[in-house]
């Protein structure tokens, strides 16, 4: 992978502040975004800014558009069709939508399982749902050692009643990736559906929903160098089975009866440009369709993610005052995504952001709305952790810098 060629791809990353390189180490929070995927934005504004439906031009653009942006998203996560596709403003506000519409067939005694590894709007999402029909909230916890599912007790809490899981394909906060497929197949067992969410996975490795047979997979396209946009893949029968809340006059034909009020179209545009730019990263001709692309660009750009994970790893275990929550064996690179949650000895998460920010070197401190997992780590009420997270156009040197600095941070406290 040639990272300089990519690097110089993003304007936000050949920036100058204060003379000096920013270093992005924010990726998790929102990645940086590449010029075609800008150029593709602007395009669509300028040019053809317009609704679904209408006798003219611009309108005919806007229809195409928006079905060249279901087939990407099904080139990504390898739906069986782009009619599996239903966009929104972002991953929350989706799953808001698609918890109101599914819980309508809930019933009191039902169940449903929500994890201590998810991002809230997985959760607190589901958890309104259910109060609303008066059925149970179970919680599935993390193995501390390693902050993936604990699938034991996962397994303890299924049973006949169970009618959801609602469980994230990798932590936002410690990049720990859960075994998704064997928790989906668990669930179906007991005839439950699963609502993946798959927002922090999502920029790391290639999806592949018919091989995984989750029922829903969400995610959202600026984690992965897109503009803010929320995508669910949802399979057939339940985008038809199940009846959203709906504005009375639109079309009640899936996936667009999902879909409420007017589309970001210059979002669509721009994420149609962010999967072409990771299809690149393959440097595959044409003659190779987009997801033969996309297969051979995650590989590479996994491997460059892995080899940075084990730089960070190795160099981290030089620092007993800074405590890593998650997987710290470099044998395991595989089971995360190159995202760490550290923890430093008498010095507040926030304190160690703001030291970076000053350098210009951006971390995110915090929960990252993963309240369930810093409460049972114990660092709810302590500031949470400050999280690392690389991207594939992250660097080996930049990782030194950040190390110089914690040298200096440690050296000056
Ligand atoms: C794992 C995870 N899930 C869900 C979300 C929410 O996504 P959105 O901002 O698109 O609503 C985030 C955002 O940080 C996230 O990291």
């Amino acid at each position: 992978m040639n990272i300089n060629s990519l690097r110089e791809q993003f304007p936000a990353l050949m920036q100058h502040i204060d003379g000096q390189s920013p270093i992005f180490l924010d990726g998790p929070g929102g990645s940086q975004v590449p010029q075609s995927v800008l150029n593709a934005m602007t395009a669509y504004l300028g040019h053809y800014n317009s609704n679904l439906g209408g006798a003219f031009f611009s309108s005919d653009k806007t229809v195409e558009l928006m079905a060249s942006a279901r087939q990407a998203a099904a080139d990504l996560l390898n739906a069986p069709s782009a009619q599996n596709i239903v966009f929104g403003p972002n991953m929350t506000t989706l799953t808001f939508s698609f918890s109101r519409a599914i819980s309508r067939q809930w019933q009191a005694g039902d169940e449903i399982i929500v994890t201590n590894a998810d991002h809230f709007s997985n959760v607190s999402s589901w958890q309104q749902a259910a109060e609303d029909k008066g059925v149970k909230v179970n919680t599935a916890l993390i193995n501390e050692a390693d902050c993936s599912l604990d699938m034991a007790q996962f397994e303890s809490l299924l049973n006949e009643n169970t009618k959801l899981v609602a469980v994230t394909y990798a932590s936002n906060t410690t990049g720990s990736i859960n075994d998704i497929k064997r928790i989906i197949k668990l669930a179906h067992n007991v005839g439950a559906l699963v609502y993946v969410d798959a927002v922090h996975y999502a920029p790391h490795e290639l999806i592949d929903v018919q091989a995984l047979n989750c029922d829903f997979l969400a995610c959202s396209a600026y984690k992965f160098f897109g503009p803010h946009l929320g995508i669910v893949y949802a399979k057939q029968a339940h985008l038809e089975g199940f009846t959203p809340y709906k504005v009375e006059p639109a079309k009640d034909v899936a996936p667009g009866r999902w879909e409420t009020g007017t589309q970001s179209f210059e979002a669509l545009a721009g994420f149609i440009s962010a999967v072409d730019y990771i299809a690149a990263i393959s440097e595959l001709d044409s003659s190779h369709t987009r997801r033969e692309q996309l297969t051979v660009a995650f590989a590479k750009t996994k491997k460059h993610e892995m080899a940075l994970s084990e730089h960070f790893l190795t160099r981290l275990a030089a620092y007993p005052k800074i405590k890593l929550l998650g997987i710290d064996d470099v044998t395991r690179l595989a089971q995360r995504t190159p995202t760490f949650a550290l923890t430093f000895d008498g010095i507040a998460p926030r304190k160690v952001s703001e030291f970076l920010g000053q350098q210009h070197v951006c971390v995110w401190d915090g929960n990252f709305y993963a309240q369930g997992l810093c409460e049972q780590l114990g660092v709810l009420d302590k500031g949470g952790v400050v999280r690392i997270g690389c991207m594939h156009y992250n660097t080996i040197d930049e990782l030194d810098k950040l190390f110089d600095l914690f040298d200096a941070l440690l050296n000056t406290k």
